[in-house]
């Protein structure tokens, strides 16, 4: 009997603190039997902040598509210290700002970048041939995953060659406080690279205000001009593509060749097949996405599967956890290439905050990965991965291979 309460005690334990669990080792490295967890309690979690958290998709799905949620508490603004433009806005705010960034990011604007990418691979995968014959080996997330969308997205705002290692370090200062404030020490760096990269752009604004670019800044300018955008939205727009630009291609990148090197029969079929490089990025997009999860609010008193749910609760919809949900995807924790059910993977998220710059992330994955396996196919590890401290991104830091 006593044996039994103490079981029944340390399960509640367990249960109480899952959500938790999320942020530390082991769970933050591997985040998904805890998922499962979640979802096995039924369609919500209560955290120990009294907010929800689900990861089954039909909930996830509903939340994320409904007009009866948003990403922020109805007729508030957001806090001002990081304002991530429509990415963190309701409509009709978010309608009007995502409609000046979206041409940018159409499948046929995105179609026209595919040689400047291609190039970049080139010439990215030509630097680690080099730096693999005098050290024998490299890491691919410093000489791929992280330079070629940090060039892609310069180019597409028409940043200066000169000023992109600066906009890269802020940026890069910037993007890591998607995941969380974590000391006093980077909430300093954080506002310092908000403040540096509010006086680069309105440089920019500047300049592109004088002499008009083919950039996406120049038409922003433009746009600002024709009262569109309002001044005080503008370096906020521009950052938000910035950062989103930087911070989730490369971990996509990252999680693919991660997700391939472990899994060499899979590896193995892209190697004859280069033309695979395209399902190896969804397949990866769907079973260790870059962005783990999102968070929505109710509006009004509603329902989700049956479940009521008041007005004002914050939802942590965990992105991560519903795209391994048995109920869409058979054999869920399988890392398979051939898959034909990954179809509905919510890793851009769904509704109207469906990730714009996806026709981008896309192209850039693949072109990065069908070139590895048409030039490195011996690629192995050559050193322990590590991952990054986060848990809203997911990704590798470092990621030694070796391909001779
Ligand atoms: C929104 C994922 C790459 C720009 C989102 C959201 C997700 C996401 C999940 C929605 C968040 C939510 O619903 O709360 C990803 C992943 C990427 C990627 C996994 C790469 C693998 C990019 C790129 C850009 C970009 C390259 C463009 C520079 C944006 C923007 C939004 C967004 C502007 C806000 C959309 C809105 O609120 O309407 N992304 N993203 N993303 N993404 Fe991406």
């Amino acid at each position: 009997l006593y044996l039994g309460e103490a079981r029944g005690a340390y399960d509640a334990y367990v249960r109480r603190n899952l959500f938790a669990r999320l942020r530390y080792a082991p769970g933050r490295d591997d985040p998904y039997p805890i998922y499962e967890q979640i979802r096995a309690g039924g369609t919500f979690y209560t955290t120990a902040m009294g907010n929800l958290a689900t990861a089954d998709h039909a909930a996830c799905k509903e939340i994320l598509r409904s007009r009866r949620w948003g990403v922020q508490p109805e007729g508030e603004d957001p806090p001002p210290e990081f304002d991530l433009s429509f990415l963190d806005r309701n409509p009709p705010d978010h309608t009007r700002l995502r409609r000046i960034a979206a041409p940018a990011f159409s499948p046929r604007r995105i179609a026209e970048l595919r040689t400047g990418v291609e190039k970049t691979v080139e010439r990215l995968l030509d630097d680690a041939e080099r730096t693999e014959a005098t050290t024998g080996r490299f890491d691919l997330v410093p000489t791929l995953a992280a330079p070629l969308p940090i060039a892609v997205i310069c180019d597409l705002l028409g940043i200066p060659d000169a000023d992109t290692a600066t906009f890269s370090r802020y940026g890069a200062a910037l993007g890591s406080a998607l995941s969380g404030i974590r000391s006093l020490g980077h909430a300093r760096a954080v506002m310092e690279a908000d403040a540096a990269i509010e006086r680069l752009f309105t440089d920019l604004f500047e300049r592109r205000r004088r002499e008009p670019a083919d950039d996406l800044v120049s038409e922003l300018v433009a746009a600002e001009d024709a009262e569109q955008v309002r001044p005080a939205e503008m370096v906020p727009l521009c950052s938000l593509l910035l950062v989103a630009g930087f911070e989730t291609t490369v971990n996509l990148v990252g999680n693919a060749v991660n997700a391939l090197l472990d899994h060499p029969e899979q590896w193995g079929a892209l190697v004859d097949d280069p033309g695979l490089a395209g399902a190896a990025v969804q397949e990866t997009l769907r079973w260790d996405g870059p962005v783990q999860r999102t968070t929505r609010v109710s509006f009004d008193d509603t329902e989700v599967g049956g479940t009521p749910v008041a007005r004002g609760r914050w939802v942590n919809v965990l992105i991560g956890g519903a795209d391994r949900d048995p109920a869409v995807f058979a054999h869920a924790d399988r890392f398979d290439l051939t898959r034909t059910d990954g179809g509905d993977h919510l890793a851009f998220s769904s509704g109207i905050h469906h990730c714009v710059g996806r026709p981008l992330a896309e192209l850039e994955a693949t072109v990065a990965i069908r070139q590895l396996a048409e030039r490195m196919p011996s690629l192995r590890r050559a050193g322990a991965v590590r991952r990054r401290n986060a848990t809203v991104i997911r990704g590798p830091v470092a990621l030694p291979v070796a391909c001779r």
